[in-house]
């Protein structure tokens, strides 16, 4: 992020001619203690289809997931910014049956989904 901001050719930066409204980002873009131990937020959508789930793949089911977000444990690095929430089994039921609801074919051609050819990974 440091040299996000430091580059003359961010939304900032002398070659830019983006607003100073336009460049909101760099505004709110952290560094340092505050971003230790964050990941990217991930789509939810077609959840049925993505795990192992997190960063590091650590839970195979939704349910494990939902258990995570129940407990909120401390954070092993950085802090963790969700508190327990205090569902009961029934509503973290709930809570996954409509995250599964989240699920709709990709709208890309079968093509683009496919990695080029001689990379690794193709065929
Ligand atoms: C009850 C509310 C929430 C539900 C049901 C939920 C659900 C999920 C699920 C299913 C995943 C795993 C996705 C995957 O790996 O493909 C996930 C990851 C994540 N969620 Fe949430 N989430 C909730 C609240 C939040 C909140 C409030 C935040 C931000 C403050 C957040 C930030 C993240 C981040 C950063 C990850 C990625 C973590 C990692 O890669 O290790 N979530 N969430």
């Amino acid at each position: 992020m440091r040299q996000v901001l430091a580059d003359p050719f961010n939304c900032r930066g002398e070659f830019s001619d983006a607003s100073e409204q336009a460049c909101a980002e760099l505004e709110f873009a952290r560094s340092g203690y505050e971003v230790l131990g964050a990941f990217r937020t991930p789509s939810l959508r077609n959840l049925q289809h993505t795990q192992p789930y997190m960063h590091k793949g650590q839970m195979f089911t939704l349910a494990e997931v939902l258990v995570h977000y129940n407990e909120a444990p401390l954070s092993m690095i950085g802090h963790n910014e969700s508190k327990p929430l205090g569902l009961s089994a029934l509503e973290l039921m709930q809570l996954e049956a409509f995250l599964m609801t989240l699920a709709a074919p990709l709208e890309t051609d079968e093509k683009w989904l496919r990695p080029p050819v001689g990379s690794p990974g193709s065929l």
